[in-house]
């Protein structure tokens, strides 16, 4: 795998968020694959042991931090540890984020602070910290993971639809505050994607093999996405190749936001 001369990333140092599981497992191994360095932060020190084996078994460079995203303590040791372990910081990857379902009857205050607060507030904490460190570096890009529950309303899922507006909207906003000091600020929107997330998703459902297949079905290309796909998009992003693309949501979603789709006919 990774460290070639001839990858997309090479010489890139990014954190990733998320990094024990699911889209940011996977843009971690794909960033990796294409010669970046990468900091790989998440709750969960088992999974980042199992990533960091992973990336360094196929002889990439993984360094590891176990951060929460929403507690700014951890955050900055995070940011302290990349200026250990980097000469320079390129790419920040916010893409930890749950899902927490309920319409707002049915959600609790708790469980809609704690949405928010991973959803949104985390990119804020790991912005500010990220951002005075990549004013001095080349190819400097924030990406943030969104969802096509940020334009698209879900049934029963009123925070989190609410959360991945606020991340379109803030990756915009950061877009314009970044654009004239060299750091680009982009976002994903994936449709369903096969990770632990989708499946407690579908386990919420009242019948979650029909949720399961109805949301198959719901997609035009005919199959939910692999982690990859959303990956693909983000080493895309954070190279050289989208220099002149900053404020975008990339949406990476088999075509279901693309129109009325009628998958029996
Ligand atoms: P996942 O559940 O497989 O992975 C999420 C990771 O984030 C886990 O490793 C978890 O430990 C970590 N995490 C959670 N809270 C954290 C915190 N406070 N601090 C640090 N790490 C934390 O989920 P998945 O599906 O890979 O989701 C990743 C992102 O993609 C999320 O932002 C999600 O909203 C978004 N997304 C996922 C979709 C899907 O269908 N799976 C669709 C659209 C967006």
């Amino acid at each position: 795998m990774a460290n070639t001369t001839t990858g997309r990333l090479i010489g890139l140092n990014a954190i990733v968020t998320g990094a024990a599981s699911g889209i940011g497992r996977q843009t971690a191994l794909r960033f990796a694959e294409e010669g970046a360095t990468v900091l790989a932060a998440d709750l969960s020190a088992d999974g980042l042991t199992k990533i960091k084996s992973e990336i360094e078994g196929s002889g990439g460079t993984c360094h590891t931090h176990v951060t929460d995203v929403t507690d700014s303590g951890t955050v900055s040791a995070l940011f302290e540890y990349s200026d250990e372990v980097f000469d320079e910081l390129n790419c920040v990857v916010n893409n930890a984020g749950i899902t927490l379902t309920g319409g707002v009857h049915e959600i609790s205050e708790s469980d809609w602070d704690r949405e928010m607060t991973i959803n949104v507030k985390s990119i804020y904490l790991m912005s500010r910290e990220a951002w005075p460190r990549l004013q001095k570096s080349a190819n400097a890009s924030i990406l943030n993971t969104a969802s096509i529950a940020g334009s698209w309303a879900i049934m029963s899922d009123a925070a989190y639809c609410a959360s991945k507006a606020a991340v379109v909207m803030l990756t915009k906003c950061m877009a314009l505050d970044g654009a004239r000091e060299g750091i680009r600020v982009n976002c994903v929107s994936p449709g369903f994607i096969d990770t632990p997330m989708i499946h407690g998703f579908f386990r919420d459902q009242s019948d979650p093999a029909a949720a399961r297949a109805g949301a198959i079905a719901s997609h035009p290309l005919g199959r939910l996405g692999h982690p990859s796909d959303i990956a693909n998009g983000y080493v895309y992003l954070a190279s050289g190749e989208a220099e002149w693309v900053t404020g975008t949501d990339l949406t990476v979603d088999g075509g279901l936001t693309s129109g009325l789709w009628s998958p029996g006919e």
